[in-house]
């Protein structure tokens, strides 16, 4: 109990420094934010609430291929467009609760050439909100200037930087662009600063994978150097999207060894301790992972929170399902109202309820995951 009040108030802490003041004069945000939150518990079959965790696919399009995304598997499914700003605006409009919004999907969202006036507008919209962008930061300076980025209204910065050096970062990313890019996040913290901004929170991400997991403790020590504000270590190991050999090489204890000296570096050096259960925990983080495997789907939070909508407007869950063009309607044919209480998800919820896979994909996706690291 006291470590959830606690992780509220860090979030709180981190809401409002990066300007979620403007939440207050907006009177339905809160109660519908822990009616939701009391909903989800309960699991609700018909919501009162609307999610206040959105994520945008702006960009269906994007400059790389990495080997780990979904984009390179073949039967690659989503539209690859860019959102229009008049639908962005129309799509927003519906869900006026959200608390944060992700502008990311398996896309670019730098290269959308309205990136900024898509982030003025949503800002200027629903001004409290925690605007999150994930991007590959290959286009920072050519498409966008890091004082642009400061002055867009942007929160949060998430860089995807999945190697501690250029050559690893060009086997998992196919291009040549570390020291591009690690140029780049010094630049935009400088501007930060120049401009006596405190948004965006700047923080980088390290997924993990066979190619890139030994260098997980040098990368405590470059992000450290460049003064970013928190890394984040995802793995393979939930979604591995199709790339369904990406763990591989990865055993568990040379997994939990690596994340044991990633640990133990931060702490020493005082670097930013990355958010991952495993990383706090690496050798209890297996067990509750297996377990978490094997239930991911009676506790999935996308029927009734985090949902995602691709760049032409469809409803969509998750991005696990690499293959299925899953999507459950779409908010530029339909208010969304409908389609949050329609037939599909209340089956869904019905059938989660009840222990049953809620949907198809579930079944592929989330019941049956990629096999288990090897000890
Ligand atoms: C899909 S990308 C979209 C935004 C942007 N293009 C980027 O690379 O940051 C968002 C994040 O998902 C991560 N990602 C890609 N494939 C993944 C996979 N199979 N499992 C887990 N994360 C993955 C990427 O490394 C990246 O950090
Ligand atoms: S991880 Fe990001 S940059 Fe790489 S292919 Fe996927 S969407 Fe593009
Ligand atoms: S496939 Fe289904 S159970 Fe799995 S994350 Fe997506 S919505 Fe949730």
């Amino acid at each position: 109990m006291a470590s959830r009040i606690m992780s509220k108030l860090k979030h709180l802490r981190k809401f409002l420094r990066v300007g979620g003041w403007p939440i207050l004069c907006r009177p339905r945000v809160i109660p519908n934010y822990f009616l939701n939150q009391r909903e989800q518990r309960a699991k609700a079959v018909v919501m009162k609430s609307l999610p206040s965790k959105v994520e945008i696919e702006i960009s269906g399009k994007c400059n790389l291929r990495c080997r780990h995304c979904l984009r390179a598997h073949s039967h690659y499914p989503r539209p690859q467009k860019f959102i229009a700003l008049d639908n962005f605006e129309t799509i927003l409009k519906q869900l006026p609760y959200i608390v944060t919004l992700t502008l990311t999907g398996a896309g670019e969202p730098l290269l959308h050439p309205d990136f900024l006036k898509i982030v003025r507008r949503a800002r200027q919209l629903l001004p409290h909100l925690n605007i999150v962008v994930y991007t590959n930061f290959t286009l920072i300076g050519k498409a966008v200037t890091a004082q642009e980025l400061v002055r867009s209204g942007a929160s949060q910065i998430h860089v995807s930087l999945d190697a501690a050096s250029a050559d690893v970062y060009r086997q998992v990313r196919g291009v040549d662009a570390w020291d591009h890019i690690v140029e780049g996040i010094k630049k935009l913290l400088e501007a930060r600063s120049q401009l006596g901004a405190h948004r965006p929170l700047v923080g980088t991400n390290f997924t993990m994978m066979r190619d890139n997991f030994h260098q997980a403790p040098m990368y405590v020590q470059l992000a450290h150097r460049l003064g970013v504000d928190y890394i984040a270590y995802p793995s393979l190991l939930m979604t591995s999207w199709g790339y369904s050999n990406g763990a591989e090489g990865m055993t568990k204890s040379a997994l939990c060894e690596v994340m044991h000296e990633t640990r133990s570096i931060a702490k020493k050096i005082g670097a930013p301790m990355p958010v991952e259960a495993y990383v706090a925990d690496p050798d209890g983080w297996f067990s509750h992972y297996e377990e978490l495997r094997s239930n991911y789907f009676r506790n999935c939070m996308f029927f009734r929170n985090q949902i995602q909508i691709d760049a032409a407007g469809n409803f969509r869950l998750c991005c696990r399902h690499p293959r299925s063009p899953h999507t459950y309607g779409n908010l530029l044919e339909k208010p969304f109202s409908e389609l949050w209480n329609g037939p599909v998800m209340i089956t869904a919820r019905r059938r989660q309820v009840a222990g049953e896979v809620p949907l198809p994909p579930c079944g592929e996706v989330c019941v049956v995951p990629d096999p288990p690291l090897a000890p």
